[in-house]
């Protein structure tokens, strides 16, 4: 049990953990309509990219294989449309995510591309997965994990609703590695991204909450030990982009 004074990080406060999810709600609530186009504008578009290497490390079945993907903290779908164009006839993808606008502007794009029979969407939290154990063939957590308060929970619920011998990928933003380009891309993210969100959503403290949670973010390797202490085997990742993000793996074997 979590003593009730226990706190933890939103952006660069300190908050009691049991508010984290309430201030993330809001941050989600307030950018939903406009979020895949933040996207877009914010990383040029290469968290499209970084989304495709994601899509193609799972590397599902393109036959009548049944294979059941779970994207967790999938908010408006993109990587389960991506797998579900990659994959075969028999690929189902549930996308979970807490924030119901989130899930609401991902349900009419499913529509809209003719892959409403192929993703479903459910409204649920990483800490506490209504599925049951062994139910999935992959899971994946794109730019999600950073958000969740407990995520040590999330990790342990990740490896739970595994099927042995499937795959965990979780892609998120990591420490950009190359001098030069580190104090670039700190400048970019403290100095356009705020004011970008501002003109883009008419809010700019979401933004800023975005740029800072990634900061505070663990280092892959303290990230990947955590990954491996909720049970996943052969675990690593692979730095993407001068490791402005990174694709974590792991094995539950
Ligand atoms: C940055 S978005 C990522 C959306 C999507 N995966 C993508 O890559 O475009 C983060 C998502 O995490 C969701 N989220 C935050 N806390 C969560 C939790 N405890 N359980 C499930 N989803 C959560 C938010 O609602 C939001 O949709």
């Amino acid at each position: 049990m979590d003593r009730p004074d226990k706190t933890t990080h939103f952006g660069f406060r300190d908050v009691p953990l049991d508010d984290k999810q309430r201030l993330v709600n809001s941050v989600f609530h307030s950018v939903a309509s406009r979020y895949d186009l933040m996207n877009d504008l914010m990383s040029g578009g290469l968290h499209r990219v970084w989304k495709d290497i994601m899509v193609n490390t799972l590397d599902p079945p393109r036959g009548d294989r049944p294979f059941a993907l779970l994207d967790v903290a999938g908010g408006t779908g993109d990587i389960a449309f991506r797998a579900a164009k990659a994959a075969g006839t028999g690929f189902h993808a549930t996308v979970c995510d807490i924030n119901l606008d989130m899930l609401r502007v991902g349900e009419a794009r499913a529509v809209a591309r003719h892959l409403d029979d192929r993703v479903s969407f459910i409204e649920g939290n990483a800490e506490e997965l209504a599925f049951p154990d062994r139910a999935f063939d992959g899971y994946t957590i794109a730019f999600g994990i950073r958000n969740v308060p407990r995520i040590d929970r999330a990790l342990s619920e990740a490896f739970r609703v595994l099927k042995p011998g499937s795959r965990f990928l979780c892609l998120e933003f990591s420490t950009v590695d190359m001098p030069g380009l580190d104090r670039l891309y700190e400048l970019f993210s403290f100095k356009v991204i705020p004011p970008l969100g501002r003109a883009v959503t008419g809010d700019a403290e979401s933004y800023q909450y975005l740029i800072e949670s990634i900061r505070k973010f663990p280092k892959p390797a303290a990230f990947a030990d955590m990954i491996r202490a909720a049970g996943f085997s052969r675990v690593n990742w692979q730095c993407l982009s001068c490791c402005i993000v990174a694709l974590h793996s792991g094995w539950r074997l």
